[in-house]
């Protein structure tokens, strides 16, 4: 059976002003003048920064975006849409991170909406699950993940417009890991969910793993079982580190 194609994606959150374009251009030389990986690499800066980078026009690194609205255009001042974000160059979307769950209360009927919106645009969406520590101690994390999943992924996702993005909340910036075995096992469940819900599509749907992901820790987590890639917070904002976790996918 085919395998899906990795995904190693950086998510710079709200870092980030021009002088951090110096970064990319760095991560795509180091890019050019290694043997290639064998994954995808993108980079989801603030939305400031997005024309900046797609206009280096680098074939080793899409560029990304942090979030859009649920709508495409209208009346929502200070609001960015899915088709802004394609026509600034980003290929990928994220939606659903735990920190805009957090921060602006979004639920997962918002997230499906705002995937839906992602779809319209013609770019992929990067769809975040995630339990937090108390619903971890609580026993709780697969029925929290796939809760999260199931509502939070359009009936016309695919492998094509899709990656699901694993983060558990716990990890985020913590410097703490669930352990290999831990990733593996939700992975699997998650797997498991798309192939029940999406037949066969559901086995080259990405799942990605995001929480502390450094280059001394990428190797391990990237070869659990089911992970087919990373999503990087806090290492993916220097070249040089980003490029050590990209090097999991070097022969
Ligand atoms: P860190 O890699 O900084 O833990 O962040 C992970 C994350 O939230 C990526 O979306």
């Amino acid at each position: 059976m085919d395998t899906p194609t990795p995904l190693v994606a950086g998510n710079w959150k709200m870092n980030g002003t021009s002088d951090q374009i110096t970064e990319f251009k760095k991560l795509v030389q180091l890019l050019s003048g290694n043997s290639s990986a064998q994954c995808q690499v993108a980079i989801c800066p603030p939305f400031t920064l997005i024309a900046a980078l797609a206009a280096e026009g680098a074939e080793s690194v899409h560029v990304g975006a942090q979030d859009c609205h649920a709508e495409l255009s209208g009346a929502h001042t200070g609001d960015i849409s899915a088709a802004m974000v394609a026509d600034a160059g980003a290929k990928f979307i994220i939606v659903g991170h735990s920190e805009r769950r957090a921060d602006h209360e979004e639920g997962s009927e918002l997230i499906r909406a705002k995937a839906q919106a992602v779809y319209k645009a013609g770019v992929t969406a990067i769809v975040c699950v995630g339990e937090t520590e108390s619903e971890r101690d609580a026993g709780k994390t697969e029925d929290v993940v796939l809760g999260q999943l199931l509502i939070s992924l359009p009936d016309d996702a695919t492998s094509t417009n899709t990656v699901v993005g694993y983060e558990p909340v716990w990890a985020i910036g913590t410097g703490k890991t669930p352990t290999v075995a831990d990733v593996a096992e939700i992975h699997t469940a998650i797997r498991g969910a798309l192939v029940e819900r999406f037949g066969d599509d559901g086995h080259m749907l990405r799942i990605i793993y995001g929480g502390s992901v450094k280059p001394s820790n990428a190797k391990e987590l990237m070869t659990a079982e089911n992970v087919d890639g990373a999503l990087v917070g806090g290492a993916s904002l220097k070249a040089q580190d980003f490029n050590g976790i990209i090097e999991a996918y070097r022969a």
